[in-house]
């Protein structure tokens, strides 16, 4: 792995090991590195995160020296209990509404795989939001993540444990493949259950708008708010608008060879890939597809790889990412994927997948 110039890389990494239903006395020593300043990646319902003390400038600076991330990306902040929001969001009262807003969600889907977007107090860095007067906070359910985050003294700033650009880490051992040398502690905590980041809903607009889809859809946040939009960004690379959510305008979980999407109905979609596979093929490419289990055996590229069932967008939510980096570590050359149905769960699906294709989708 490459890394920017002036970025360290010679940290001695500690792992320690604490699943769900440990006792959490081993994360003592994790909660004292946070407060004193440093860098602990740990397991969530969703994602691996990079954790740093969220109310600590010093911290938020070194969790993008870490990842080599943009310093315009804002970064989530995790807490362990509903009322800790209240320090992190302005009291102004022409905020109450939005508050009320976030007060239903929170009674419907925290702790859970949900970030929401809210006005900041002066207590919250410009370092942590990236310079914007909102702030992301999170409340996640995973009971090792919830148990670090009280160690740590409440709030935790925490952007997936992956470098820039590549896919959000869903096993410890990725999160090391990119943060060796360069944390302080891993706490591995096993595979994750999701696999895709939170659902981001932005309340200070009306109405409130996903700027991330994720496990919690727009249907389900649309049964708590009445209305709910998304940005069109979320699905559409031509629309020439900016994403609202900054880091969503990044070319994120890129694996590293070519991918493509390929939507239409199987038998087209198989014929066309295969055709280009043999093209491939022929210019000396190692090809791979991602595809579901129903149609994995039709496809003849070098490897194939299989999301689960069609119905199951659960298993392909947690299997997306590490297909991709697995197409990294056998260097395969040309990838195509089948399409998601871009509903429910399949939407956050597909928008990942478009953003490690850079939008580059064939209709057939
Ligand atoms: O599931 C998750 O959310 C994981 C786990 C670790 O909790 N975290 C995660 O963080 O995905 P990250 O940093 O990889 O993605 C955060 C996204 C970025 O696209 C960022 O631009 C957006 O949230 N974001 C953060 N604060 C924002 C704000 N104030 N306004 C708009 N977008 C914001
Ligand atoms: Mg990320």
């Amino acid at each position: 792995m490459k890394w920017l110039p002036g970025c360290v890389n010679n940290m001695d990494t500690k792992v320690i090991t604490c699943m769900e239903e440990d006792d959490k006395a081993c994360l003592t020593e994790a909660g004292r590195i946070l407060q004193s300043g440093g860098l602990v990646a740990f397991p969530t319902e969703t994602v691996y995160g990079l954790g740093g003390d969220a109310l600590n400038p010093a911290s938020s600076r070194k969790i993008y020296a870490a990842k080599g991330r943009p310093s315009d990306n804002p970064l989530i902040v995790h807490i362990c209990r509903f009322e800790d929001i209240y320090r992190l969001v302005s009291d102004d009262p022409e905020h109450k509404e939005k508050l009320a807003a976030a007060k239903k969600l929170a009674d419907a889907f925290w702790p859970g795989p949900l970030t929401m977007i809210l006005p900041k107090s002066e207590d919250v860095p410009f370092e942590t939001t990236g310079g914007l007067h909102t702030v992301a906070i999170r409340f996640p359910s995973h009971k090792t993540a919830l148990a670090l985050i009280a160690a740590a003294g409440g709030y935790v700033a925490a952007p997936s444990a992956n470098a820039s650009g590549r896919p959000s880490p869903t096993l410890a051992k990725y999160v090391l493949e990119d943060m060796q040398g360069r944390i302080d502690m891993v706490v591995d905590g096993g595979e994750v259950g999701i696999g895709l980041e939170s659902t981001i809903v932005d309340l200070t607009v009306e109405p409130a708008e996903i700027l991330r889809p994720g496990y919690v859809t727009e249907e389900m946040l649309r049964e708590v708010l009445g209305k709910v939009e998304t940005d069109r960004t979320v699905l559409d690379g031509s629309s020439g608008q900016i994403p609202k959510a900054p880091g969503m305008k990044y070319r994120h979980y890129a694996p590293k060879g070519q991918l493509t999407v390929v939507s239409g109905e199987p038998e087209t979609v198989i014929s066309y890939v295969n055709k280009q596979i043999e093209q491939a093929k022929a210019a000396g490419k190692k090809t791979g597809v991602i595809a579901a289990e129903e149609t994995r055996k039709d496809y003849r590229a070098d490897v194939c790889k299989s999301v689960g069932s069609r119905q199951d967008e659960l298993s392909a939510a947690k299997l997306l990412y590490r297909i991709l980096r697995e197409f990294d570590e056998e260097n395969v050359e040309i990838i195509f994927a089948e399409a998601f149905e871009s509903t429910g769960l399949g939407q956050a699906l597909m928008n990942r997948l478009l953003k490690a294709a850079g939008h580059h989708i064939i209709n057939v």
